[in-house]
């Protein structure tokens, strides 16, 4: 079938320039929306009177015979065919006749291929969604079972201040979660629908915009026709939604692979979620947890492929337009990838508990209780901090522990300071001590945990 433009050209396109343009490689995923969209097309052309009943049903119908030969693998695009709704086209044709080349009144492959990535795009999302959600409630299961568990809290991946297991993994829950608003806030702005908007000026046919946006489930349609056929912010925007997932998948997976290395030993893995080596016998490879980490570099680069086709252009339609597909298309595959396959991992994963509960309190990571003790005296924390340096500062002379310090020693560093403060030198005290809300204490993160999971079902 020739071009769906060959009317005002001497002859056929150059083979290069057809292997260049064509984007039938990769567009044809976009096939049951384009076809949704021409059924809500030939409704309206029926409405406006350019269809007869009859021509509006056999249209229908035959572009629901198409859809189906589509899915079942019987109609497929062939060589000749530029993008999915030159394909497209071609079928119905093959079918109808001159009736299958009726539908292109009104209507324009840009306002077209905006509203089929838009559709295409706001299903996929709904999958991300339910795919984020299992993540969220893997993490929750796990946070359950560690509630009490100690670990060294770190920043600077040097010892902190002990917090729970639970609390850590909630911690990744929670960007999870701003992942699933944002998902849901985006949705509000892809919900408009450009078709209608033709090649960018709209239509002198009397179409019904509002009409065609409602039965392909948008909640409007275009209100400005140059700007929905040119504008791209949605498919940018998903790509960004999709670039901080994997950002926040690979801080996971980073915790992961640290975790499950021989110098932590805080976590094993379950045989089913990760690999051997082909040479070393004993290894077990957090390979999941390493793709997270390193698809996060190609889910930033989508993003940043997709601003760079779009700075710059004059408005409306441009061919660098096609340039959007892939980028979204490739986020949205990787991430159907990455994702069960991180829930499964964090559904798997085995905390060996005694490991970090016994670092917990090591590197000094309880000198800040010595601080909060004195300021609980009235001493300002100015003060507070200093001596509690000065205990760590000791300790290190002497090789021992905080809690180690005798009397002696303790009434020495400061006149402040007595023997009842080792009460607050536990971990279990400096746990249970973090009472307000947001905080790593067993009690406060329960709370966190019910308010996780009412997150979680609201999506
Ligand atoms: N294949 C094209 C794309 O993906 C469809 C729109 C083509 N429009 C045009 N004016 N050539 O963007």
């Amino acid at each position: 079938m020739a071009a769906l433009w060959g009317g005002r050209f001497s002859g056929g396109p150059a083979e290069a320039l057809q292997a260049l343009n064509d984007s039938i490689g990769f567009d044809w995923r976009l096939a049951p929306y384009d076809i949704a969209a021409s059924q809500a097309h030939a409704r309206v052309l029926r409405r406006a009177g350019l269809l007869t009943e009859e021509e509006c049903d056999t249209l229908v119908e035959a572009l629901a015979v198409l859809g189906a030969e589509v899915a079942s693998g019987d109609f497929a695009p062939r060589p000749g065919d530029e993008d999915v709704h030159t394909a497209l086209e071609r079928g119905l044709v093959e079918k109808l006749g001159d009736l299958g080349g009726k539908l292109r009144a009104g209507r324009s492959r840009n306002d077209q291929i905006a509203t089929d990535l838009r559709l295409y795009a706001r299903d996929a999302a709904k999958g991300l969604t339910a795919d984020l959600v299992a993540l969220v409630e893997a993490l929750s299961a796990q946070a359950e079972g560690h509630l009490y568990d100690p670990a060294p809290g770190m920043t600077h991946l040097q010892h902190a201040q002990p917090i729970t297991i639970g609390h850590q993994l909630l911690a990744h829950a929670q960007g999870f979660l701003r992942d699933l608003d944002r998902l849901r806030d985006w949705d509000k702005r892809a919900a408009v629908c450009p078709l209608g908007s033709g090649a960018l000026s709209g239509s002198s046919l009397p179409l019904d915009p509002a009409a065609v946006a409602a039965e392909l489930g948008f909640d409007s349609p275009a209100p400005n026709s140059v700007d929905a056929v040119a504008d791209r912010d949605f498919a940018a925007e998903l790509a960004f939604i999709g670039a901080q997932i994997g950002v926040h998948l690979s801080r996971l997976g980073e915790e992961v692979i640290l975790w499950s290395s021989q110098e932590f030993g805080w976590v094993t893995l379950d045989d089913a979620f990760s690999t051997g080596s082909s040479i070393m016998p004993q290894k077990k490879n957090p390979d999941v947890a390493e793709l997270a980490r390193g698809k996060a570099g190609r889910l930033v680069g989508n993003l940043t492929s997709l601003l760079v086709t779009l700075k710059g252009l004059p408005f409306a339609y441009n061919k660098d337009l096609q340039e959007d597909k892939e980028p979204v298309f490739d986020t949205l595959d990787n991430l159907a990838l990455l994702l069960p396959a991180t829930t499964g991992m964090v559904a798997t994963l085995r905390f060996n508990t005694e490991r970090p509960a016994a670092s917990a309190p090591t590197g000094f990571s309880l000198a800040t209780e010595i601080a909060d003790w004195l300021v609980r005296k009235g001493v300002p924390f100015r003060d507070a901090h200093e001596v509690a340096g000065s205990c760590v500062a000791l300790c290190e002379k002497e090789s021992l522990d905080l809690h180690e310090l005798s009397d002696e020693q303790l009434e020495g560093v400061s006149g402040h300071l007595d023997g009842s403060v080792r009460e607050v030198l536990t971990v279990e005290g400096a746990l249970a001590g973090r009472t307000t809300p947001g905080s790593t204490g067993p009690e406060a993160v329960k709370a966190q945990l019910a308010q996780v999971k009412d997150r979680a079902a609201e999506f």
